[in-house]
């Protein structure tokens, strides 16, 4: 038994853990935030999401429930929204005792937050050689239109619902996909391979895209072909919030990248990505997501919680 605290506690730290800022660099953004807030006046306090003070993830957070709430059984999913709450709410009538509703994406004030994030973007552009002005500037204008977006957004929906139902909610957005990406840079960037196709047949390797193939979404080339060589591999598509600015990918070119390892990519993008020469695996959406979301499932299992996966959720145990 844990307790919802302890469960959410364990994703940030794994997510510390495979964070390609570091440590170091994380601590320095939290003590940053921390001056900030107290230099606001009492008024502006009231305002300030003062979650974001206890861990870097601005985009995962405890949506509903108290803190001590004692965890047994979860129901976990990549989008859990108002059909799983209720879905939660059914099976426990059938007497399943779900404790907890666990998300991947962010849901509430973690996806208002969501563009908190990505700065964690210009350190894997600037890992790559792109100058960090270059990343940073990028990053902003799309930053700006995706906080205008979520703005109109019906944000407290789900959150909303899951307080009616009493069922705790809570998300692990980067924290989860910190893992994937650490584990696609393991186990394929940091490998060498002829061609696309060489790199496709390992991914398969990977049990959630293996498992995901069966479902009928395999990883996909979608700039390039089986026979092209793959230059520089990179996962820039993995983690930091949601998908950066196209324009970025002349610079990654520039910097000597050839092929990118994403979880999706949108039709604008490939476009952009074809026209500077990249190449582009999409690995599969929820097959990546699952395979991050599975690290943190597994210090669960490891701690004695039950996990019934639903929503995309492709369960993998590595235990
Ligand atoms: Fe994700
Ligand atoms: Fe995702």
């Amino acid at each position: 038994m844990q307790n919802l605290g302890q469960l959410f506690d364990i994703a940030v730290e794994l997510g510390v853990k495979n964070d390609p800022r570091g440590k170091k660099e994380i601590q320095k953004i939290l003590t940053k935030r921390e001056k900030s807030y107290k230099k606001l006046d009492k008024e502006k306090k009231k305002y300030f999401d003062t979650e974001t003070l206890h861990h870097i993830y601005s985009d995962s957070r405890i949506l509903y429930g108290k803190k001590d709430r004692k965890i047994k059984k979860i129901i976990v999913g990549i989008d859990m929204e108002t059909p799983e709450l209720l879905l939660a709410n059914e099976l426990n009538k059938n007497g399943q005792k779900i404790d907890a509703i666990m998300a991947h994406h962010p849901e509430g004030r973690a996806l208002l937050n969501l563009t908190g994030v990505m700065d964690l973007q210009e350190t894997i552009a600037g890992e790559l050689g792109v100058p960090i002005n270059i990343a940073e500037k990028l990053l902003a204008d799309r930053v700006g239109k995706i906080d205008r977006a979520l703005h109109a957004d019906n944000i407290q929906r789900n959150t909303r619902n899951a307080e009616l139902l009493d069922i705790p909610y809570f998300n692990t957005h980067t924290p989860a996909d910190n893992c994937a990406y650490q584990h696609v840079t393991k186990h394929i960037c940091n490998k060498e391979f002829d061609n696309l196709g060489e790199i496709v047949d390992a991914l398969m390797k990977i049990d959630e895209y293996r498992l995901s193939a069966e479902y009928g979404n395999p990883p996909v080339i979608i700039s390039g072909s089986n026979s092209s060589k793959p230059g520089k591999i990179v996962a820039t598509g993995f983690t930091g919030g949601t998908s950066g600015n196209k324009d970025i990918y002349e610079h990654l070119s520039r910097s000597g990248v050839g092929t990118i390892l994403t979880m999706h990519m949108s039709e604008d993008y490939k476009k952009e990505a074809e026209k500077h020469h990249i190449n582009v695996i999409v690995c599969s959406h929820m097959a990546s997501d699952s395979l991050g979301m599975n690290y943190i499932l597994d210090e669960y299992e490891k701690k004695g919680i039950e996990i019934i996966p639903c929503s995309g959720m492709i369960r993998v145990s590595r235990i």
